[in-house]
């Protein structure tokens, strides 16, 4: 069993999605502590609900980023985790801090990276006239929602979408690569080596790409 810590900031579900995947004994994690940058972060209470230590670093108390970024540090390896897993986490974080994690620091992004990294990936989707959209697992790098790729699942952007709707259909695939993602890891199959990404033995029916409603439009 590795131990994860989990950052969030608002909503949390797919903090919620990792934690039902251990429940259900579907990852051999245990999630340890949840540590959200907001106090209001819905997830926080998600976490408390499902007896997981949370912890706050409300980033509004630090006037530098690198002070934000050590105390966030601090509260981690308090919990002492094999791997920190980005859920919806939306501060910047710096390159020591990045650096410190290295090779255990995973993040989930709604978006084919390296298109549309940053803010409002739906709306820009549909503003660009994408026809494929979807979600990237990645390795954190210091380059904002950069960094190599471990796990992508696509869908089709429909004439009708609006940006909640293509959203709700990024989101039912984020809570199934990201499991998946920190699943492999934790079966100590995935890692990150000389900046590229290994993924031993893929078994069968294991995809590092999921396309799930393509072939049917
Ligand atoms: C998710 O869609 C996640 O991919 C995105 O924020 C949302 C959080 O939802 N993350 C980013 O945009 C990171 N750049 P959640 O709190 O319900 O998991």
């Amino acid at each position: 069993m590795i131990a994860l810590v989990i950052l969030i900031s608002g909503r949390g579900s797919n903090m919620a999605s990792l934690l039902a995947a251990a429940n259900a004994g579907e990852l051999p994690a245990r999630i340890v502590g949840v540590i959200s940058c907001r106090p209001d972060a819905q997830g926080l209470q998600t976490a408390a609900l499902r007896g997981v230590p949370t912890r706050v670093v409300d980033y509004r108390l630090f006037a530098e980023r690198q002070q934000f970024d050590a105390a966030l540090a601090e509260a981690i390896d308090g919990f002492a985790p094999d791997l920190v897993v980005l859920a919806g986490f939306m501060r910047i974080l710096g390159g020591d801090f990045v650096r410190h994690y290295g090779g255990r620091l995973i993040n989930i992004h709604p978006s084919l990276l390296p298109a549309f990294p940053g803010l409002h990936t739906h709306r820009r989707a549909l503003a660009e006239g994408v026809r494929i959209h979807g979600c990237s697992v990645h390795f954190v790098t210091p380059d904002l929602d950069h960094g190599p790729i471990i796990i992508q699942a696509a869908v089709p952007v429909l004439d009708q979408d609006d940006e909640a709707a293509l959203a709700a259909r990024v989101l039912v695939q984020e809570h199934r690569v990201y499991p998946l993602a920190v699943r492999w890891f934790a079966e100590g199959r995935l890692r990150l080596q000389d900046g590229r990404v290994q993924l031993d033995s893929p078994q069968s029916g294991e995809a590092v790409l999921i396309a799930p409603q393509l072939a049917a439009n």
